[in-house]
């Protein structure tokens, strides 16, 4: 899978990843989560690396997709008894390798799925959105956590990535909302600076 996206960075930076970044913004999740009609159980964390993501979440089943072995291979060993946080909350979050434009799991299948920091580095967006909602049950909700490319911020890390060889696509919060609207879902934007988060209802 080192041909999918940016993958072949992530598999070379896994072993460093969460010492150098912050952790994920758990009350920007649970507020894009609730959004949800009825009860988040299980959720499926695309292009979820180390699962860093994942233990932000307050959710019975937690399965990151990625693909990247070597950040999949930290995701496998967090548990609450593991060498996560001393925070993580408890519960194994399940691992699966695959691309997050094809996935390998059934129709609503699953209450709710996340994307953060992941989006721009996936190569069929439109793919990943139509898979998302196949995967989703009606109702339930896709959270995309993202860098706006029009924030000053947002210019530099644009700049950034592809200075170092990054294929990036970065979405303005309303663009990706109008690709969300197009693939079915009913969709709000919660925040947009910097960082913003756009989910989307499956309807
Ligand atoms: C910056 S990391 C973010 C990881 C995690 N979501 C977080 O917030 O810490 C981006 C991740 O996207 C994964 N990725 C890139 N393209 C992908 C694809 N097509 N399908 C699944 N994962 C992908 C990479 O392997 C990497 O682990």
């Amino acid at each position: 899978m080192h041909g999918v996206g940016d993958g072949r960075f992530f598999d070379r930076f896994a072993r460093l990843y969460d010492w150098v970044m912050p952790a994920a913004d758990r009350q920007s999740l649970a507020a894009a989560l609730a959004r949800a009609d009825g009860d988040i159980d299980r959720v499926l964390d695309l292009g979820g690396g180390t699962g860093r993501a994942s233990i932000a979440v307050d959710a019975g089943e937690r399965t990151v997709v990625d693909v990247s072995r070597p950040m999949l291979t930290r995701a496998r060993t967090r548990t609450a008894s593991g060498p996560g946080r001393p925070t993580d909350p408890p519960g194994p979050l399940g691992a699966v390798q695959g691309d997050a434009g094809r996935l390998p799991i059934g129709d609503d299948a699953v209450d709710a799925a996340i994307i953060v920091d992941a989006f721009h580095h996936m190569p069929q967006q439109a793919a990943v959105v139509a898979e998302a909602n196949r995967v989703i049950r009606p109702g339930g909700v896709l959270v995309v956590r993202e860098f706006n490319p029009s924030h000053p911020l947002g210019w530099l890390l644009v700049r950034a990535e592809h200075a170092i060889g990054m294929k990036s696509t970065f979405y303005t919060p309303a663009d990706l909302a109008d690709l969300l609207t197009d693939t079915g879902f009913s969709v709000d934007v919660l925040d947009a600076g910097f960082e913003y988060t756009v989910v989307g209802t499956n309807r």
